[in-house]
């Protein structure tokens, strides 16, 4: 049991074959046009899972690449099950294009929606880069009774009164009323979108209830899992950071479990997989820290819109201070860092997707430089110059080498396969998953887990 996760079933597709219909005002199966601006890693598996059910679709993006990729049939999207053979079959129907003109794209389409991203400035403020010219790029298109639905995670409010009022501008149109505005997060996880779009309930929230009943009525005919009604936008987009947020928290929550653990000399995952096995008890993992584009960066948006939740900003503090500890930890051990030869293993901000927004292995790797410690780095899904545009030498898997200490930064299962003779200097393993408590270490190499440690390890998790 490794922290309150619940499996929710795919719903199998019971929808009989869409009539297509101009224009599309919401009818049950009917299906119209749709466009999806921002055809990255969740805007493709959308818009192939729109074609799917019987919607014209067009995926617009400004970068050329995935506009042929996609015209030519192709996933640009990797590491994804099934979305290769998707893209091509809807492609292949007729259903799927791409085009980087959002403006015509919009003026031709029932339905927009956006799935752009929006990040943090330096001073961990909402940054609009990319979402604000995407709706820019799309208003000269509004037009009478199209649904507009921002997908991208946003600061409550802005579907409201940022966004809304930008569309209506050139138009003269009444948002509400004359067109349609509405926010539905994307909640789906990396890797197993098509699965999860099956599976997860889907959340809709207009900024009023004309633009809930349509936008809801555009899911419902795509969508093969529930469609879940929301008051207003706003909660609609708290949602989305109430869940990022608690689990944001919740990892803090484990990593401060783990200092107690090792203060204890107790193992935090049997103390937590314990816990847990009280039905209220949903205590998550603890580790090396939080990455990617998702769970650091969301409490941000909502502390710009609510500023002063302590816990938030604590729990982004003590994620943040994890690859600090682990350093720590490391110079206590090996009397100093300055000097030493240092292999970090895992470099992306989790195993098996290729995405390094946010990872904590560029400040890992940055912070080991300024002590001195000669870094190397290795991860499976980057090649030798990914590598070393962060700092690192580039190792290769098997490789000797003269490394002091090892520390992992992803949980990938191939690092079990390490042998440790090939580092006849080696003397601490830095686990920052708890993934290799099983690994055979030979005497005087010291084994370290967040919150477990070398005489509790050999437990099975
Ligand atoms: N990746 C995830 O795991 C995940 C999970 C849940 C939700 N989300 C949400 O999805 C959003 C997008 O994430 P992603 O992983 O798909 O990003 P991505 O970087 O893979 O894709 C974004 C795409 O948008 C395009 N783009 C940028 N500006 C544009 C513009 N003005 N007009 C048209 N296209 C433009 C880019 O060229 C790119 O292809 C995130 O910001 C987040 O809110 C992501």
């Amino acid at each position: 049991m490794l922290g309150g996760s619940i499996t929710v079933p795919a719903s199998p597709c019971s929808h009989a074959p869409a009539r297509s219909v101009s224009p599309w005002v919401g009818g049950a199966g009917t299906a119209g046009a749709v466009a999806v601006v921002g055809a990255g890693k969740m805007g493709l598996p959308l818009a192939a899972q729109f074609a799917s059910h019987g919607w014209n679709v067009t995926a617009v993006d400004i970068n050329p690449a995935v506009v042929d990729a996609i015209n030519a049939g192709q996933s640009h999207v990797g590491e994804e099950p099934g979305l290769a053979e998707l893209v091509a079959r809807v492609h292949a129907e007729g259903r799927l294009h791409a085009t980087t003109d959002a403006a015509a794209a919009a003026r031709a389409s029932d339905v927009v929606v956006l799935i752009v991203p929006v990040m943090l400035d330096e001073d961990h403020k909402p940054d609009y880069r990319y979402m604000d010219p995407a709706v820019a790029s799309i208003t000269p298109g509004i037009h009478e009774g199209i649904t507009v639905v921002f997908e991208t995670t946003l600061p409550i409010g802005d579907t409201r009164r940022r966004f809304a009022p930008a569309l209506e501008a050139e138009s003269g149109l009444k948002a509400g009323s004359d067109f349609f505005v509405a926010f539905s997060p994307e909640r789906l996880f990396s890797g197993a979108v098509l699965a999860n779009l099956a599976a997860y309930p889907k959340l809709v929230g207009g900024i009023g209830a004309a633009s809930t009943d349509r936008a809801a009525a555009f899911y419902a005919s795509v969508l093969d899992a529930e469609v879940v009604a929301m008051s207003s936008s706003e909660a609609a987009e708290f949602s989305k950071l109430a869940d990022t947020t608690y689990r944001d928290v919740n990892i803090a929550l484990a990593n401060e479990f783990a200092q107690a653990a090792d203060l204890w000399g107790v193992d935090v995952q049997e103390v937590i997989a314990a816990a847990n096995s009280q039905p209220y008890s949903h205590i998550h993992q603890p580790g090396i820290g939080v990455g990617g584009h998702c769970i650091p960066v969301y409490p941000h948006l909502l502390l710009s819109r609510a500023p002063g939740l302590r816990l938030v900003e604590t729990a982004r503090e003590v994620n943040d201070g994890q690859t600090g500890r682990a350093l720590a930890a490391l110079s206590g051990l090996l009397g100093g860092l300055s000097g030493a030869p240092v292999l970090v293993l895992g470099i992306t901000y989790r195993e098996g997707v290729k995405e390094l927004a946010y990872s904590r292995a560029i400040p890992l790797i940055a912070a080991l430089r300024e002590t001195g410690a000669d870094v190397a780095a290795y991860d499976p899904l980057l090649d030798d110059a990914e590598i070393g545009r962060l700092g690192a030498t580039p190792w290769h898997w098997g490789d000797p080498g003269p490394f002091r200490a090892v520390i992992t930064q992803t949980g990938d299962r191939r690092f079990l396969a390490l042998d440790p003779a090939w580092f006849p200097d080696l003397a601490v393993v830095y686990d920052g998953r708890n993934s290799l408590r099983m690994l055979a270490l030979p005497q005087g190499v010291t084994y370290l887990g967040v919150g477990v440690q070398a005489a509790t390890r050999a437990r099975p998790a």
